[in-house]
């Protein structure tokens, strides 16, 4: 089983950005921590990340026919991308959303989400281990098949 593991805007300044919410840990340990992750439970992975909307939906659409689940944090395109939501709906492979932060507790308008209509879960508030909860549903959704 293959994962793409997707991460949006600013979430490569892990580490560095308002540490009170999203924590300590850099994007580098983040990926560190998925690939030792993964290869515990015999999972393919590959990462992905962009500040550009637009590369986020052609890195959706190259997956196509190649990548077995997407765990997506979208960052700030959450709230806003139609276009993330069909790019994930046109590829139609089972994705996860993650958020570190619990999103549904924060402002409002990061309450809304457009692209969780198109994922088979949510896990926000979780920190960084909500990207490994992420890739067990996975991988329970995709053994079931
Ligand atoms: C985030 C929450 C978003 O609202 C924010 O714009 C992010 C990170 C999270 O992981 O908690 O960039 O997706």
């Amino acid at each position: 089983m293959k994962i793409l593991v997707i991460n949006g805007p600013n979430l490569n300044m892990l580490g560095i950005r308002e540490p009170d919410i999203y924590g300590r840990e850099t994007y580098k340990s983040l990926l560190e921590k998925i690939e030792s992750y993964c290869k515990a439970k015999s999972l393919d992975v590959e990462f992905f990340q962009s500040n550009h909307e637009g590369s986020l939906v052609d890195c959706i659409q190259e997956a196509y026919g190649r990548i077995d689940g997407i765990v997506i944090n979208p960052g700030a395109y959450t709230h806003t991308s139609v276009a993330i939501l069909d790019a994930l709906k046109a590829v139609s492979i089972p994705a996860v959303e993650v958020h570190i932060s619990e999103v549904d507790k924060r402002e409002e308008f990061r309450q809304v989400s457009y692209v969780r209509a198109a994922c088979i879960a949510t896990v926000a508030g979780h920190g960084t281990d909500g990207y490994l909860e992420a890739i067990d549903i996975l991988a329970e959704n995709g053994a079931k098949k």
